[in-house]
């Protein structure tokens, strides 16, 4: 029996056994952040941004980036109707609602026209994507954002090493952000990162990502209701390791495609990934566009291939095909009519807690606000009465130490 040809998976070499074996020996305590800092600091090198915040998710990415610039109910934001979902999820996150461009038949990329067509003076942001490792023609469309004053969002999760004149994927608009899930080509299991390079709106995302928190601030001092997104050490020193290694995993996917260009490029019917001559395409997967007239539809293909041991995918649902089922969960409705993907969704409420608290924030509910934030329990009174501390290398209250070390110090007075 042939080997089966997966979709796509990480290539791991002994440099990243190696980094993820220090991250987990000694990356704790005074080195707890190491790696992360260390694969931020070079992930914002290798892109020539100011600023790289290290991730649980690319879609925590967008969620940030969103909420930093305050996008919230009554804004629209434009989003490529063909995307994976997290594209447009962390809209409806926010409150806002997500308005879907058409995406150009060849780059499979939205462009300047279709954005147009569907901006109205609500739009507060477009997010571009780099779809399927590939690059949408991003001077017009910047020039456009920046005569409309809507801010431009580069969701470059399939796309690191790609690049657009020269200019590296995730250099463009105020932030960019990638993935680095298991299936990337740059991968951390499950990861992402966020890049910017105003100051203030970094230090928002720094708060925002912190349950509130603000670097350097007093300790466990909460300034809003943020969220939780942070990376790991071993996730930060497998992604330091891949980056090191990313030329030679940029060449192996090119490589891939240029055998799959050479035996199907010239198939009558089979449309594969295209390359303008000013962008290095990544090829994140290998893709096809069957003709109808072939005779194969996706629902025959796949199972077809499967068969041969190829594993194989459908191209992206145009997310206007998808309906809310109204718990926020989306289920496949009959498509669209042809012609008619530009469409508004309604917004769909995200079930998850942090984003029920971002809506706390936004004073959706200020009844909950109130409960959550003014109204201190009796635990929080006694909180402040009685000076509770959690300090020590381990998660235990040192109360009675701490208190001894606060008045030697002179910084409490002496018990009487
Ligand atoms: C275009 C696009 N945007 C966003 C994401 C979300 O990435 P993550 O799974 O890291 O949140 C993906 C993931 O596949 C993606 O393909």
């Amino acid at each position: 029996m042939s080997t089966r040809i997966p979709i796509a998976g990480p290539w791991i070499t002994e440099k990243e056994i190696r980094y993820v074996s220090d991250a987990v020996a000694h990356g704790w305590y005074g080195n707890a952040s190491k790696y992360q800092t260390d694969f931020e600091q070079a992930f914002a090198d290798f892109i020539g941004r100011r600023h790289a915040i290290s991730l649980p998710s690319c879609t925590s990415g967008l969620h940030l980036a969103l909420l930093s610039l305050r996008v919230g109910p009554g804004d629209e934001v434009v989003v490529p109707d063909v995307t994976w979902i997290a594209t447009s999820a962390p809209v409806s996150y926010v409150g806002a609602t997500p308005v879907f461009a058409d995406i150009d038949p060849i780059s499979w990329c939205i462009t300047a026209g279709s954005i147009e067509a569907v901006l109205t003076p609500r739009t507060r942001a477009v997010i571009v994507v780099d779809l399927y490792g590939n690059m949408p023609d991003l001077n017009p469309i910047l020039e456009l954002c920046r005569r409309r004053n809507v801010a431009v969002i580069e969701d470059a999760a399939e796309a690191a090493g790609a690049t657009y004149k020269r200019r590296p994927a995730g250099s463009f608009g105020e932030f960019s952000a990638f993935s680095f899930h298991g299936s990337k080509t740059l991968t951390t299991g499950e990861g992402g990162i966020l890049l910017l390079d105003d100051d203030a709106l970094y230090r928002e995302c720094l708060i925002q990502r912190d349950h509130g928190r603000a670097p350097g601030d007093i300790m466990f001092w909460n300034h809003t209701i943020g969220q939780k997104y942070r990376m790991s050490s071993m996730q930060a020193a497998l992604g330091l390791a891949q980056l090191e290694r990313l030329p030679e995993l940029i060449e192996r996917k090119r490589e891939t495609f240029d055998w799959y260009r050479r035996a199907l490029g010239n198939v009558p019917g089979l449309t594969l990934n295209s390359e303008a001559p000013d962008v290095v395409n990544v090829y994140w997967m290998v893709t096809a566009i069957v003709d109808p007239k072939l005779g194969w539809t996706k629902e025959k293909l796949i199972p077809a291939l499967r068969e041969q041991n190829v594993d194989c995918r459908p191209f992206f649902y145009p997310l206007s095909m998808l309906r809310s089922s109204g718990r926020g969960v989306p289920r496949l409705a009959a498509p669209f009519p042809a012609g008619a993907s530009s469409l508004i969704m309604v917004a769909m409420r995200h079930p998850n807690v942090a984003a029920a608290a971002s809506s706390v924030e936004q004073h959706q509910f200020p009844h909950l606000r109130e409960n959550l934030l003014v109204r201190p329990s009796s635990l929080a009174d006694k909180i402040k009465k009685r000076l509770m501390l959690s300090c020590g290398p381990f998660w235990r209250c040192y109360r009675c130490h701490a208190l001894h070390a606060l008045r030697s110090q002179g910084i409490i007075r002496p018990k009487q």
